[in-house]
């Protein structure tokens, strides 16, 4: 509206101005909150609404993968309308923070609801989800027992046996990246090298693929996420029932470190329009009723 009156000071552009008033006045009322978002949870739908509905506040949405977004962001910079980073992986929560991306936010609600370990100490960042980095093995190639930890994946014992994703993805970034922490670099690399020996094949597709492969008898050991290995538990599809059948799920580490959890988490933007309502919905995120949506919709998956 603005903008219209300072360019045009004629009588036919205030008439205008007159008559597209009362239709702009609504949506300047509205409060609203601009999310760039990379997460594609099947409950995200559920919790939009639900959100919309329990505070009036309207969410305009722009999906896109995570790294594609943190550059669309760098380059909009001050001019940027999105208030709002939800994306996967505490490395891409990293990634947006060394850009600068992120303002830090205080909020009693947030830092009760998650756990300090969970979040970045000065409220860059909060995670509201978690996921865990685990092994699969085809019951019938391999003896689950020989694998409780991700370092058994460098055994020579398993050459020509691992399927996994690249290692340029966040997943694999951000295993590695515990791997130097518990380990040192030079260990870290070593392990590395192993797996790469490993190989049954040059890395290919996602998570669902090595898991797919795994099944299929392509290797005999896959590393995913999760909630790929639940989707799959709970698709629809006897295909993927089938996969889940033949593959005995691990959670590597349990006598020592533990499995490698990483999160989805969100942070408000430097440059946020909206940050009373950005900071509202990290709340939501983090509320009970959000944690009861996402619990349920998963129960009703089938
Ligand atoms: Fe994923």
């Amino acid at each position: 509206m603005r903008s219209f009156f300072q360019n045009g000071s004629n009588r036919l552009a205030a008439v205008m101005g007159l008559m597209i008033l009362p239709f702009l006045i609504p949506d300047l009322a509205a409060q609203e909150v601009n999310i760039y978002s990379s997460r594609h949870y099947q409950t995200d739908e559920r919790l939009y609404e639900d959100f919309e509905k329990a505070t009036g506040i309207r969410i305009n949405r722009l999906e896109g993968e995570g790294d594609a977004l943190i550059a669309r962001l760098k380059q909009e910079g001050r001019n940027s309308p999105a208030d709002i980073l939800l994306t996967v992986d505490a490395g891409r929560l990293w990634r947006a923070e060394d850009a600068g991306l992120f303002q830090p936010i205080a909020s009693d609600e947030l830092t009760a609801k998650i756990p300090a370990h969970l979040r970045h100490p000065d409220g860059l960042w909060f995670g509201f989800s978690s996921r865990a980095r685990m092994i699969f093995v085809n019951r019938d190639l391999a003896d689950p027992a020989l694998i409780t930890g991700y370092e058994d994946l460098a055994d020579p014992r398993w050459k020509g046996q691992i399927c996994i994703r690249s290692s340029s993805n966040i997943y694999n970034l951000s295993l590695m990246a515990s791997m130097i922490a518990h380990h040192g670099e030079a260990d870290a690399l070593a392990w590395a090298k192993g797996v790469v020996a490993n190989f049954a094949r040059p890395p290919q597709g996602g998570d669902t693929d090595q898991l797919r492969a795994a099944a299929a008898g392509e290797c005999a050991i896959a590393v995913a996420n999760s909630y790929y290995f639940a989707r799959l538990m709970l698709s629809e599809d006897q295909a993927d029932r089938e996969v889940v059948a033949q593959l005995v799920p691990i959670f590597p580490n349990q006598d020592g470190r533990g499995t490698h959890v990483n999160i989805s988490g969100a942070g408000v933007l430097k440059y946020a329009p909206h940050q009373k309502e950005a900071i509202a919905f990290l709340e939501y995120l983090a509320s009970d009723s959000a944690r009861f949506i996402s619990r349920q919709a998963i129960m009703n998956i089938r």
